[in-house]
């Protein structure tokens, strides 16, 4: 598997999702600034990938300190700022920047330790991630059959997180169990992380997959071509309600209509447990130019008005389970991400 993102001679490397598949690019950050951009510029996306970026674009800025530096309060503050001002709805950049400031409270005061310390967490985040994603995708591969056909959306893999994948992960999970599992991916208008990205991590291992655009859903379902849903998510509210790539809302209620099961996986690090509800979850907008556009040649008059929000919200009722590391939630979502959330190591 292609590495989504690593940490190479105290630089970070990412691969620019934004020119995949057809072509394999890295880009090297020396600096927070950069880091921040490339979260922005969706070089690097998905909500456990934007996370491990944080973490490592906080160790860049940080390494990048003079030794003699005594008071590094005021900038890592200023880093903190700027990468948090990148994507408002991913929760898991701010997760991951809370775990930055715990280690930078505890180290202030020796630089030196603090280099050491913070790099070792933005590394712990990245390969924890890895791990939780491969314990979601054996926890989540229950709910699949031999021979089932799963729509997703979006692209929640290898390339979202920092390996393996969330939804994906729980196909490749059942695909090594011998399952045989084909998927039909949703394009996932207007960036086409679904056309662009799922499909060519499945091509990359021989999985099955079928690309349909977005309204196309639907029909399928009617037909009786689709047997379950697995999306990832952004952000989880406390009572169950999930934010993820527009669209998603759309397929979960076709689910309710034709009767399919519809699944959310992600990691605990996705569940916001300050929104109370999905009302509560800031939802990003993004230029218009991305819907006046269609990679690359433009499609309506300059001049058109674009309303362009990258998320919607799930309402729990629609969701038959969210599969975590820690089992899946099909019930009494407040109460069980409570005691998930209190027994949370990291
Ligand atoms: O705008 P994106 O590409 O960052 O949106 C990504 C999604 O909506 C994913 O489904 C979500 O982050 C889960 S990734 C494991």
């Amino acid at each position: 598997m292609i590495p989504t993102i690593e940490w190479k001679n105290g630089r970070v490397f990412m691969i620019d999702q934004r020119k995949l598949p057809f072509e394999e690019v890295f880009v090297e950050h020396t600096c927070y600034k950069n880091v921040a951009d490339s979260i922005k510029k969706m070089v690097i996306r998905g909500a456990p990938a934007i996370g491990v970026a944080a973490a490592m674009g906080v160790a860049l800025g940080i390494s990048n300190l003079d030794d003699s530096e005594n008071d590094p309060g005021g900038i890592f503050n200023e880093i903190i700022r700027v990468l948090g001002g990148t994507r408002p709805t991913a929760v898991n950049l701010f997760w991951a920047l809370e775990e930055m400031k715990k280690v930078f409270k505890t180290h202030q005061t020796d630089i030196r330790l603090l280099k050491e310390k913070i790099l070792e967490k933005a590394l712990e985040i990245k390969n924890n991630d890895e791990k939780i994603n491969r314990d979601i995708g054996k926890i989540g591969e229950i709910v699949l059959k031999k021979g089932d056909t799963v729509l997703t959306h979006c692209n929640a893999g290898s390339l979202a997180t920092a390996g393996y994948g969330t939804a994906l992960g729980v196909i490749r999970s059942a695909n090594s169990s011998g399952k045989n599992i084909s998927v039909i991916a949703g394009e996932t208008r207007p960036f086409l992380q679904g056309a662009r990205l799922t499909v060519w991590e499945m091509q990359k291992e021989n999985i099955p997959v079928t690309l349909i655009t977005d309204s196309m859903a639907g029909y399928l379902m009617s037909k009786g071509d689709i047997d379950l849903v697995i999306v990832g998510a952004d952000r989880i509210a406390l009572n169950g309600d999930t934010a993820n790539k527009i669209g998603t809302y759309s397929i979960a209620v076709l689910t309710k209509f034709h009767n399919i099961p519809f699944y959310v996986a992600a990691p605990l690090s996705t569940i916001d447990p300050d929104s109370k509800s999905g009302l509560e979850i800031p939802i990003e907008e993004r230029p218009g130019s991305e819907v006046r556009n269609f990679h690359g040649s433009q499609i309506t008059p300059s001049n058109t008005q674009v309303y362009n929000p990258a998320f919607d919200i799930t309402p729990f009722e629609l969701i038959t389970g969210i599969i975590t590391e820690n089992g899946i939630i099909r019930t009494d979502p407040e109460k069980k991400i409570k005691n998930m959330l209190k027994k949370k190591e990291y």
